[in-house]
Order: structure tokens, then C-alpha cells, then sequence
């Protein structure tokens, strides 16, 4: 389903709220989750990741259903805390993690996902007791993906590189306080095929086995981070859940060295499918052979489109293209005054101002990808130095 929400609910929305605006669905976040819960085996934790969106009744929504959550910052570990769950459901990933941020997830009794020597060492140096963490490894295999978000295989400032992990292994023995209990391996992204899902999810438990073996780490957790596709397009199939819960129990199966839990981390695939982002035509115009439609909001909103190359689907709210006589090319433009501000390239019915457009699965990576928002890291001051 691209669009949480059908045509009559668009309008009582933006009736009320106005436009531009971002509305999710419960319903749909809640059906969402449950259905991923329901093909998965109990074995398997759910963690949701906060970064595709930290809005808090998302996030009520989740932990009422069960979930833990995998936090990237001290925004995000806060707004987790605000949600006020036991120990033990939170996580911390993140190639920059400062020492506050570490000394707040310690505080929490959250698991961290180490990416370095440097993060082991400082929680080291912040623990009084025996502190167990996962380490993140960047997989020597190679990585697919579609759209840039991981950096494929090659070098990458998530993680620790594959083939460095003895070395920094024999350095960690020497630690007081820290043990490494589980391994942290994302090297998917919207991934839609539960057939590769399967191949690179065996990779990771194949690379946990060979640590297993050659290092004797008794692993607690193997987490395999996010990655599960949506649909952002009509012709796109959904991932099909029972022959990935399959794929998963086929894994666990034959891992039975493994005695551990699995961890997911979806953040797209839980958040995206149950927002919708409403703006209306402000005005169109003809340039040279190409028709523009300028939005009431662009790239301010929706950066992802820039970003990736992906572009959300879109639909004209009360506008049937059949009825209307079929379609016309559009460029969608936000009303920022650079040529960057585009929402993509589209057919669309004949548009008139005011017509009210919806873009669909805008509930992950929408508003909160806008580079100050994302990851809910602090937003740094502005100094006016007079002298
Ligand atoms: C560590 C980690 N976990 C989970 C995710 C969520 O990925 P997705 O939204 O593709 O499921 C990300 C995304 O960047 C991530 O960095």
C-alpha cells in the first residue's frame, strides 16, 4: 500500500491541519508490526530504528506492541528514555559517538553497538562494572544495495573492517570492564527480495560463525540491522514476509551453534508505509518545453528524493487520471530558491493552483531526514560575535 491514507481522509487532514503537513497512521504502523512480528520466529527481536522516524506517538505505538528501539544519538536515546521502558530494550549504534553520549547509554543500560577500538576503550574508561557490548562489523562480502546509504563494501566509517577484527580483539582482552557479547552487521538496505535478504543475512551468521570459531566468542546477540524494503512505486512488489520469516527460521536452523537471539533493526520498513506528506500546487508555470509544478514545499521537506534518486510516489487528491483524460509530464519544485529543490518527475492529471497532492511511504526518511533533524542530534548554536 503507498498511501496510508485514501482521498476523503487527505482532505479532512489538511481541513484540519492545514498544509503542508505529515500525518501516520496508527493503523497502519500498528498492522505494520504486527505482521512482521507474526512471520518472524519469537527468537528474533524486533528493534526499531529511531532514525526513520523519532516522532513520539510512533514511537508510544511501537513499545506498546513490544518493540525495542536502536537509537544513533543522544536526541534519540532521550526521546526513548522518555518512553520510560525497562532496561535491556535499547541500543546504540553510530560511527561518532561521543563520550556523553556513551556516559547517557550507560546510564540507560543500553547495549552499544561499537564500531572501533575507541568506543570499547571509552566505555571502558566510563564503566565500574563488566559492561557487555556488541561489536559492529563492516563484512568483508560484498554489499547490495540499491540506493546509497550503507556505501556498498568498500571503505566505510561504520564498523570495524572485517579483516581488522583480530587485531582489535587482542587489544579489547586487555580492557577491565568491557566484553564483547554480540556481533552488529548491517549491510542491507531497502531490500525488498527476501531471497537476498536471506543471502546476506546467511552471510552475517556464516561471518559470527567463523568469529565464533577462530576467537571463541560466545555471542548473545547477532544483530542484523535494518534494511527491509517498501514499495515507493505501484510496479514495486512488497516484501513477502512469510518467505522471509521462512528464510529466517531456515537460518537459525542451520546455525544451531547459535544458541543466542536474533535482533532487527527495520526502521523504513515499519515507519514508512503509514505516512503521507500533503502540499498543495502554488502555482505552475511553462519553461522552455518543461512543465514545473512549484509545491508549497520541497526539499525542506523530503530530502530523500535528492539524496537517493528516489523520488515518493505521488497521487492528485480527488483527481482520477482515467477520469481526468489521462496524464501530463510534471517536474515537481519546492519554493527554495535553488534548482536542487525537486520532488521528481512525474505524470500527472492536468493540475490547476490549490490542487492538493499526497506523496505516499513519506513516513520514513521524511521530515526528520532534513539534515538538522536527522538523527535528532543536537542542533548546534549560532554565534554573533559583535567585535
Ligand atoms: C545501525 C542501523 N540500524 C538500522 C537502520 C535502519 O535501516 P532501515 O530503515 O533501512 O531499516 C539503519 C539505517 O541507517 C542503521 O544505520
Amino acid at each position: 500500500m503507498l498511501f496510508a491514507f485514501d482521498d476523503a481522509q487527505c482532505r479532512s487532514l489538511v481541513e484540519a491541519h492545514g498544509t503542508p503537513c505529515f500525518a501516520y497512521s496508527g493503523v497502519v504502523a500498528k498492522a505494520g508490526f504486527r505482521a512482521l512480528r507474526a512471520a518472524i520466529p519469537d527468537r528474533v527481536r524486533i528493534a526499531y530504528a529511531v532514525k526513520a522516524n523519532p516522532h513520539a506517538d510512533l514511537l508510544k505505538c511501537f513499545a506498546s506492541l513490544g518493540a525495542s528501539f536502536d537509537c544513533a544519538s543522544i536526541g534519540e536515546l532521550e526521546r526513548v528514555e522518555a518512553l520510560g521502558l525497562p532496561a535491556g530494550r535499547t541500543f546504540f549504534a553510530g560511527p561518532g559517538k561521543r563520550v556523553a553520549e556513551l556516559r547517557k547509554a550507560l546510564e540507560m543500560g543500553v547495549r552499544v553497538q561499537a564500531e572501533g577500538f575507541e568506543d570499547l576503550a571509552r566505555i571502558d574508561a566510563l564503566a565500574t562494572r563488566e559492561t557487555a557490548v556488541n561489536l559492529r562489523v563492516h563484512p568483508a562480502f560484498d554489499i547490495d544495495e540499491g540506493n546509497r546509504i550503507i556505501g556498498g563494501s568498500g571503505p566505510s566509517a561504520f564498523g570495524v573492517d572485517e579483516e581488522d577484527v583480530p587485531a582489535l580483539l587482542e587489544k579489547a582482552a586487555r580492557l577491565a570492564h568491557v566484553r564483547i557479547k554480540g556481533l552488529h552487521v548491517f549491510a542491507a538496505s531497502n531490500q525488498r527480495d527476501a531471497a537476498k535478504l536471506k543471502a546476506i543475512h546467511g552471510a552475517v551468521l556464516d561471518l559470527a560463525k567463523r568469529l565464533h570459531e577462530a576467537h571463541g566468542l560466545a555471542f548473545e546477540q547477532i544483530d542484523l540491522g535494518g534494511g527491509l524494503g517498501v514499495s515507493y512505486a505501484p510496479e514495486e512488489a512488497p516484501l513477502d514476509l512469510a518467505v522471509f520469516g521462512q528464510g529466517v527460521s531456515d537460518l537459525l536452523a542451520r546455525h544451531a551453534w547459535f544458541k543466542g537471539e536474533l535482533i532487527l533493526e527495520p526502521g523504513r520498513f515499519l515507519a514508512g508505509p503509514c505516512g503521507v506528506y500533503l502540499a498543495r500546487v502554488v502555482r505552475l508555470k511553462e519553461s522552455r518545453g518543461t512543465r514545473f509544478a512549484i509545491l508549497e514545499g520541497g526539499i525542506n521537506h523530503l530530502i530523500r528524493p535528492l539524496l537517493t534518486g528516489q523520488p515518493f510516489p505521488v497521487k492528485v487528491v480527488g483527481k482520477d487520471a482515467v477520469k481526468a483524460g489521462g496524464t501530463v509530464p510534471y517536474t515537481l519544485a519546492g519554493p527554495l530558491c535553488t534548482s536542487l529543490d525537486r520532488l521528481g518527475e512525474v505524470r500527472l492529471p492536468e493540475l490547476a493552483a490549490g490542487d492538493l497532492l499526497a506523496f505516499g511511504t513519506a513516513g520514513a526518511y521524511g521530515l526528520n531526514e532534513g539534515m538538522t533533524h536527522f538523527l535528532s542530534h543536537p542542533v548546534p548554536p549560532e554565534v554573533w560575535v559583535a567585535g
